[in-house]
Order: C-alpha cells, then sequence, then structure tokens
C-alpha cells in the first residue's frame, strides 16, 4: 500500500465523489432529468406498495397474506396502506399529465406527440419489433433506436392505460355510496373483478417483461442505472440509441447534453435501492405465481 493510500483524507473534497477508476474518463451524457427520476422513483415506490398490499387482500387464504396480515396489525392495516400508497401514485399521475398539457398546450413543445422523440408509437417501432424479431433468430440486423425503443414505449402506454383502469376502478371501490349514485350496482361489483385482474396483469407484467427489458437484458444487465442517475456513458448511448446520438450529433445539440459523472455515493445508494426494488419485484411475482396456481 502507498503512502498516499495509507493517509486518510482530511476533507471533503479529498473523499471520492465520481465514478472511480474503470468509467474515470468516460464522457457522460444526460437522458433523464432530476423531476423525470423523481417521478418514476414515487412511481416504483408507490407500486410496489400497492402491489405488496394488494395481492394480500386479492389471496386472503394464502399463508403468507394471513402472515403479513398478522405483522402489520390486521386486513384493516393493509387497506389502509394500500389507500396511501394510491394517493401517492395518483398524484405522480396527474403530475405527470400536468406536465404533458403544459408542454404540449403552454409551451408548444414540437415533437412531443409525434417524431423521434415523442412516446406516441409509429411505423419505425412497427419495423422495428419485426427487425427485432428478425434479428432475435439471425435473419437480419440489429435494428438501431432513437430515444425511446418500441418495448419502452409498451411499458409508458401499459403503465399509463392501466394507471386509468386500476385508479378509476379502485376509486369506484373506495367510494362505492358516491359512484353508487350513477352506476348500476353490477357494475360496482365488475369494479373488483376488473380491479384484481388488471391489478394482477400489471404485477406480472412488470415484475416480469418490464424487469427482463430493462434491467435482465444481456444489454443493461444486472441494472440500467440510467433511471437512477440520469446519466450514461458515451460508449452506452452509441451502441443503445445511435440514431438518438447521431441526430443530436447532426442538429448541434449534443453538447448541450454532455454532463458531469454520476457521483459516486449516489450509483452506490441507487444500486441498493435497485436491486432492492427488483428483488421485492421478483419475490412478489412467485408468490403471486404460485398463490394464482394454487388456488385455480
Ligand atoms: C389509484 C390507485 C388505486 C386505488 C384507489 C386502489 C384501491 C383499492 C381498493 C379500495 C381495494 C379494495 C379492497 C377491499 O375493500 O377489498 C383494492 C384492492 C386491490 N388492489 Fe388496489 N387500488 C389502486 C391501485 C392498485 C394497483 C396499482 C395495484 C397493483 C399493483 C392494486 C392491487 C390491488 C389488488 C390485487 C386488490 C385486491 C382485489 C381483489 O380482492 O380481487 N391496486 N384497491
Amino acid at each position: 500500500m502507498t503512502d498516499a493510500a495509507m493517509t486518510k483524507p482530511t476533507t471533503t473534497e479529498e473523499l471520492p465523489t465520481a465514478q472511480p477508476e474503470a468509467k474515470k474518463n468516460e464522457k457522460y451524457y444526460l437522458r433523464f432529468t432530476l423531476p423525470q427520476r423523481y417521478l418514476h422513483a414515487v412511481l416504483f415506490t408507490s407500486f410496489l406498495g400497492l402491489a405488496a398490499t394488494g395481492l394480500p387482500m386479492r389471496f386472503s387464504e394464502n399463508v403468507p397474506a394471513r402472515f403479513f396480515a398478522r405483522a402489520v396489525g390486521g386486513f384493516g392495516a393493509i387497506l389502509f396502506m394500500h389507500k396511501f400508497c394510491a394517493i401517492v401514485l395518483t398524484l405522480a399521475f396527474l403530475y405527470h399529465v400536468k406536465d404533458i398539457v403544459t408542454r404540449a398546450v403552454m409551451n408548444k413543445e414540437k415533437g412531443l406527440f409525434w417524431g423521434p422523440t415523442s412516446m406516441v408509437a409509429n411505423w419505425k417501432d412497427v419495423k422495428d419489433l419485426v427487425g427485432h424479431l428478425r434479428w432475435f433468430v439471425g435473419l437480419g440486423p440489429k435494428p438501431q433506436f432513437d430515444r425511446y425503443a418500441y418495448w419502452e414505449k409498451f411499458d409508458y402506454w401499459a403503465v399509463f392505460w392501466g394507471m386509468i383502469v386500476i385508479g378509476f376502478s379502485g376509486y369506484a371501490m373506495w367510494f362505492a355510496p358516491f359512484f353508487a349514485r350513477f352506476l348500476p350496482g353490477w357494475a360496482l361489483n365488475a369494479v373488483l373483478v376488473i380491479h384484481g385482474e388488471e391489478a394482477l396483469l400489471a404485477i406480472l407484467f412488470i415484475f416480469s417483461i418490464h424487469f427482463v427489458n430493462t434491467h435482465l437484458r444481456p444489454d443493461s444487465f444486472p441494472m440500467d442505472m440510467v433511471i437512477f442517475t440520469g446519466k450514461e456513458t458515451e460508449e452506452e448511448f452509441r451502441r443503445k440509441r445511435s440514431l438518438e446520438f447521431a441526430r443530436l450529433a447532426r442538429q448541434g445539440k449534443l453538447e448541450a447534453r454532455v454532463s458531469d459523472p454520476p457521483v459516486y455515493w449516489w450509483v452506490n445508494f441507487a444500486r441498493v435501492v435497485g436491486f432492492t426494488a427488483i428483488l421485492i419485484g421478483l419475490v412478489l411475482l412467485v408468490l403471486t405465481l404460485i398463490a394464482y396456481f394454487g388456488t385455480v
């Protein structure tokens, strides 16, 4: 060990703040802004909370569900936590909708609903999907992607519409006497089925397909840190979104996206949070499958 290595840092400036050696000389680019990362954090924590509390209500006869209920003070307490997480998720959703409306109506932002930076699917996404399937079986080249790949758009819309269906049915159950004023009785029974089935679909989709698409695929394994740090290296940017990189370079907008390397402690913190979230999701997925096939 060198003398320098043995000397303890005395000021915070001497502590490592950016990524150590391996990625020190890499150039970083900003992909997600701070509000976008906060929104995703609120989204995934409230969703995990809703899944962890909704599933025991759905499979209340199940042993792990009863164990959980006993541990937290009964099913009444579980429902209370479910409603708390539902309010948090609803606020996040409303914030996102307000953001889109502001950008579209007030700021008249171009490319929000169409073009290479939009979340709306277009003809290229269809071609990319077909091209990707062909590439999987060795029949063609790997498709190149712009800002959002077709599966990222699919994940986004699955959550967006899922949120409307699950949210509406959830509030209809929560405030049943109010909704009974203008909904027929059978509809109030239907919302319980719709809520439960749509929730199951969302849980299975997020904890399997979304996890694999974003984190567990070979390109990003074991976890894509970009949603936590907001930044990616030039190598990642070129490899994963070569069309966006080339487009920004052409338009002279690339330099505006250059960013400092992510702060070291934040990367580690995000790793712990991210892996914990993935682990909880996978445990819930396994418990759901066991409960579902055990009760069919
Ligand atoms: C705004 C969003 C939401 C609201 C207002 C809401 C509200 C509710 C309410 C009031 C119940 C009824 C509990 C009872 O009295 O039996 C319930 C059940 C349930 N919720 Fe939610 N919820 C929301 C989102 C979610 C999400 C995102 C999930 C999945 C991740 C979920 C999963 C479940 C499940 C599995 C049940 C049990 C359904 C059954 O018994 O078949 N909920 N929810």
